[in-house]
């Protein structure tokens, strides 16, 4: 699956322009994170993503194919989008009807139903809430209801608006599992976050926005190196990285053991000058 933006503007009725000229390519199983301020346009850009929104300027693509050219329903068989805001998405009376509703309403037979609620529910830890109503679950529980909902159509991508918004440790453990089992499905995920040691344990390539532009556009090692630009976009590193950083450590770490081994390497090379 490949979605290309080129010069993607994007600009809402009031005439508030919030996608200024986009130009990205997510491809594969890539697994990607969108970070930047508040109103950089990062939820504006997702949901361009399936045709939520569509680009006021520029062309958007998915697999060579113009978005203008489908349904945002049609999309959605291939590009999921999990909504920040659960109460935005959900509206059955269950989480089984939640979770059946999508495949259904595309003619997916009832046995392929069944078979992806048994895996869904376990993937979300679900399992004993199938027949609970969504109101009644906890807001950690909301929000993986929204997200089996859409892993539930089976699409090859999926992007999250702030999947972690509101997840306890347990429930940012399941996301981590989760991400994990869709890439290695081989799907491409898409997340857009606030949390940086999220993002540094979870994603492979990361977009910087800031004011309806992307700001940088790398690996993370790459993007949080690059202090000062990221400051335009009020964005910093994770805690780990930035200790690492104000010691002087060169090296771009993101966990406890790659801290403890720069500074290993930094000692070492200094003994070894002496
Ligand atoms: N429906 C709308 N009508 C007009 N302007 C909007 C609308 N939705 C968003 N905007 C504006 O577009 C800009 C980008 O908004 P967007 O929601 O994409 O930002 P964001 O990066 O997702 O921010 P956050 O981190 O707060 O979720 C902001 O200035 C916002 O106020
Ligand atoms: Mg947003």
């Amino acid at each position: 699956m490949k979605i290309e933006l080129s010069n993607v503007g994007y600009s809402y009725k009031s005439g508030h322009q919030a996608l200024d000229d986009i130009n990205l390519c997510f491809e594969g199983d890539q697994s990607v994170a969108i970070i930047g301020q508040n109103g950089a346009g990062k939820t504006t850009l997702a949901k361009q993503l399936n045709g939520i929104l569509r680009p006021t300027q520029g062309t958007l693509t998915i697999d060579g194919t113009e978005i203008s050219k489908r349904t945002t329903a049609q999309w959605s068989k291939r590009v999921g989008y999990v909504f920040q805001n659960p109460d935005d998405q959900l509206f059955l009376e269950t989480v089984r009807e939640e979770f059946a509703f999508g495949p259904r309403n595309i003619g997916v037979d009832e046995a392929t139903i069944d078979y992806r609620i048994d895996k869904v529910a376990s993937l979300t830890g679900l399992q004993d809430k199938l027949d609970v109503h969504p109101a009644d679950l906890s807001p950690t529980e909301k929000k993986f209801c929204g997200i089996g909902a859409v892993i539930m159509m089976d699409p090859d991508a999926i992007v999250f608006d702030e999947p972690t918004c509101g997840q306890d440790y347990a429930g940012d453990a399941r996301l981590h599992d989760l991400i994990a089992e869709l890439k290695h499905e081989g799907k491409m995920c898409i997340a857009i976050s606030h949390d940086m040691k999220f993002v540094v344990a979870n994603f492979d390539r990361v977009v910087v926005m800031c004011q309806g532009n992307v700001l940088i556009d790398g690996k993370p090692e790459e993007v949080f190196s690059q202090v000062d630009v990221l400051q335009k976009s009020y964005v910093t590193p994770p805690p780990i990285t930035r200790v690492a950083q104000g010691v002087g450590i060169e090296k771009t770490v993101f966990t406890v053991p790659q801290f403890v081994e720069a500074i290993e390497d930094v000692r070492s090379g200094s003994e070894n000058r002496s």
